[in-house]
């Protein structure tokens, strides 16, 4: 089984191709199918060179399980993160929810480079046109590659980007930023561009979007507009499948680009 978590749609690319070459089952993160396999594979995009909190949950959830502690020989487990340029040192924040959760290591770890998806900070936007279709060609090819070695069950491997300064970037940056930037509530709607057409709340993987009606002063019409629940994962599809870039995040994106793996897919 391979279990995925997905915000803009590149880690369900990847798996969706991956399961394919190995003729493996997908369940989602949220709300998984839970199963007892031999082996066990994620895939899921890196946060701020870590790992999204609703991975590092399901990790501790589901290899604590009496179940899966129990299984001998113990399942092969490995992961594939997406990130848009490098990874620092998540493996090892993953290695770590994982040996906690039940003792041991994953087995094998690997990046693919994916269309970058953050935008809410100064100097980080989305990919020009050309380089997300460079970075989506080189998928197939990289997916081959590690599928070939989990086929073989290869153990003890790390095939990642890790980029430089990776000590800083997962160990210094990293707290900062979950502290204070993994938050919905910098998210704010303009109503007067939203459409009501709730692909914001369609999209959102953790359900943290509502719909509510508002009004825009006296004798304006009732429209149902966003709002967000507080148990955000912080993956910005809200943010990127506005089709009127009505969802902003502070002052920070207004005048970023949005992204969608449709668009560059199949134009
Ligand atoms: C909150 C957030 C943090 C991110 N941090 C990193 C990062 O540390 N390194 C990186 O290369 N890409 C980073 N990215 C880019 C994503 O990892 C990348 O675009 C990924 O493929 C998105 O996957 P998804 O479409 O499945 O959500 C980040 C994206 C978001 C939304």
């Amino acid at each position: 089984m391979i279990y995925y978590f997905s915000g803009t749609g590149n880690s369900l690319h990847v798996a969706r191709q991956f399961a394919d070459r190995l003729c493996e089952q997908l369940s989602p993160i949220v709300n998984p199918v839970l199963t007892h396999d031999k082996s066990i594979g994620l895939v899921f995009p890196v946060y701020s060179w870590g790992i999204p909190s609703v991975v590092d949950n399901f990790i501790r959830r589901f290899f604590q399980s009496a179940e899966v502690r129990s299984e001998t020989p113990p399942a092969y487990v490995y992961a594939l993160m997406t990130c848009g340029d490098d990874v620092g040192y998540a493996d090892r924040v993953l290695d770590n929810a994982l040996l906690s959760a039940s003792g041991r290591k994953f087995d094998a770890v690997f990046s693919v480079q994916m269309p970058n998806t953050y935008v809410c900070l100064p100097g980080f936007d989305v990919d020009s046109d050309e380089l997300c279709k460079a970075k989506l060609n080189r998928v197939q090819a990289r997916v081959s590659e590690i599928a070939e070695l989990v086929a073989a069950r290869r153990k003890d491997v790390r095939r990642l980007k890790r980029g430089i300064f990776p000590f800083a970037k997962t160990y210094v940056v990293r707290p900062l930023f979950n502290r204070f930037l993994v938050t919905d509530k910098y998210f704010h709607v303009d109503a007067s561009k939203c459409v009501s057409c709730g692909r914001c709340r369609k999209s959102c993987p953790v359900g943290n979007i509502l719909l509510i009606p508002t009004t825009g002063g006296q004798g304006a019409e009732v429209k149902e507009v966003p709002k967000w629940m507080s148990h955000c994962s912080g993956c910005l599809a809200c943010y990127h499948s506005c089709p009127h870039h009505a969802i902003n995040f502070g002052n920070m994106t207004a005048a970023k680009g949005q992204y969608s793996i449709m668009k560059q897919l199949h134009g």
